[in-house]
């Protein structure tokens, strides 16, 4: 073989070696940092679905095949493809352009090193049982792998428990268990159903504070006749 020939050769195994899909420099550890931005809409715990499914056990499965999770797109369930570096790589850079119609609305990341670590911790958090490991492994703590999953409501105390709201003149009333009644401005006070087993117990809704006032709030109901049966127009 010619030194020209070798030289060739040597530079393609380079450029093979260097920017293949897993790059020896990925770095799972960078990855589970550039996480933070999926876990506002991802949990890694099994069957704990946000506003998009939960990504436990997902490496090598087929896309769209999450148990329990009524939400996906039309356009993400035709497609049939294996989820892994190649496609991740694609999703992740630009998630419209790769499934065309997806409810994922990520921006996607342009940086290529940067999906290069993503991708490395994907491997491990993607794995069946990911969460477990990925936190063993101390490369993102409990709460990182639960996402924004809302907090478990079924322990509050009476302060919190609803037992009537009457809706009067731009007003809800909500009394709680504690005796007390507020009233919020009915554009202040949203009403949430939680049926997850981290929502309220039955019959039992929660006034959940929001933002810095005070004056805001959501009650989060465990199922949505609760809401025929608490709220009620009274003056
Ligand atoms: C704003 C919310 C949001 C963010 C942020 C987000 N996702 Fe998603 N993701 C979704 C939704 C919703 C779906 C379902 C998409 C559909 O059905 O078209 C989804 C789907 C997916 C799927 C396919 C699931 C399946 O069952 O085939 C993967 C993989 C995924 N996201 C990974 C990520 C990663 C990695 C990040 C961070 C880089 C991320 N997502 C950021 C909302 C989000």
């Amino acid at each position: 073989m010619s030194t020209k020939h070798c030289l060739a050769l040597g530079a393609t195994l380079f450029i093979a070696v260097a920017f293949g899909p897993v790059h020896a420099g990925d770095n799972p550890k960078r990855g589970a940092k550039v996480y933070g931005a999926c876990a506002a809409c991802h949990s890694l715990e099994p069957n704990l679905h946000l506003t998009g499914p939960s990504l436990d056990g997902l490496w090598g499965k087929k896309a769209a095949s999450v148990a329990n999770f009524p939400r996906y797109s039309g356009a993400l369930k035709e497609q049939g493809f294996i989820w892994d570096e190649a496609p991740l790589n694609a999703w992740i850079a630009d998630p419209q352009a790769f499934v065309p119609g997806t409810y994922m609305t990520f921006r996607g990341i342009d940086d290529e090193k940067v999906r290069g670590d993503l991708i490395a911790f994907l491997k491990i958090a993607m794995a069946p049982g990911g969460a477990k490991s990925a936190v063993a492994q101390g490369l993102i703590n409990a709460e990182m792998a639960r996402g924004q999953a809302p907090e478990p409501l079924a322990t509050l105390g009476p302060d919190h428990q609803v037992t009537g709201i009457r809706h009067c003149q731009s007003t809800f009333f909500v009394a709680t268990a504690d005796g007390r009644q507020t009233p919020f401005w009915e554009m202040n006070l949203r009403l949430k159903i939680d049926s997850s087993s981290n929502g309220p117990k039955g019959g039992k809704p929660a006034l959940v504070p929001g933002g810095m006032q005070g004056d805001r709030a959501s009650i989060v109901f465990s199922d949505i006749e609760e809401i025929g049966r608490l709220v009620e127009r009274k003056c």
